[in-house]
């Protein structure tokens, strides 16, 4: 499973010879602007919440690639109306292919479009594909619903928001990371904005002190899991 860190909450991930696309925020992302949203390869586009943060690029791309919309019912809703393809899930629901399968779990945090359509209940995706796992957190507090994760799942890796201000910040995504059982976090969801700037390598330290690996990836780069 191959993932690459497109800035803010934006991820691609490529299993299996698919490209599934998370939260594309590009275009309104100085800090991300090397990334061409017109050759960004997606097959599938994977939506936590209807922030503009998170979906602004969702349109465009949707269009030009053709790539189905997983996310909850209101989004999926929202986009079917403008003749986007989607899959529609809710919480607890698992969208499954022969490749990959993204279920759709719990977050605290709110959901709406910037025109003020309701944006159903936020939520997070745990991708299982090839005996790998992650968690794709979205935007969310720390949650006691994350110790269910690991009942049903060995987590390989989970991405978390560490930025405060409108998720949870870097301690609280320790804590976080002690409820999924997953020792190998990857951040995102700070510095886009003066709010959620934080100092990364003082992240990577409170991390490191608790025995956990905090992987800050470069705006463009990937990892193998
Ligand atoms: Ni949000
Ligand atoms: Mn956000």
């Amino acid at each position: 499973m191959k993932i690459t860190f497109y800035g803010h909450s934006c991820f691609g991930i490529e299993v299996n010879g698919k490209h599934l696309l998370i939260d594309p925020f590009i275009s309104g992302n100085p800090l991300a602007s090397a990334i061409n949203i017109n050759t960004i390869k997606a097959d599938y586009i994977l939506v936590t919440h209807a922030h503009q943060d998170h979906v602004l690029d969702v349109e465009t791309i949707a269009e030009r690639t053709g790539a189905t919309i997983i996310s909850n019912y209101e989004i999926v809703s929202y986009y079917g109306a403008k003749e986007l393809k989607g899959h529609p899930v809710n919480h607890g629901g698992t969208f499954k292919t022969a490749d990959f399968s993204a279920k759709y779990v719990n977050a605290i945090h709110t959901s709406s479009f910037t025109d003020g359509t309701y944006g159903g209940q936020p939520g997070g995706f745990v991708i299982t594909a090839k005996e790998k796992s992650v968690y794709v957190a979205g935007d969310t507090a720390v949650t006691m619903d994350m110790k269910l994760i690991p009942m049903t799942t060995k987590l390989t890796a989970s991405i978390f928001p560490i930025g405060d201000n409108f998720t949870m910040g870097v301690e609280d995504a320790v804590i976080a990371s002690n409820l999924v059982e997953c020792n190998q976090v990857i951040g995102c969801h700070f510095n886009t904005f003066p709010p959620i700037a934080i100092d990364t390598e003082k992240a990577k330290k409170t991390f490191s002190e608790a025995g956990k690996e905090l992987t800050i990836l470069e705006i463009g780069t990937s990892i193998e899991i």
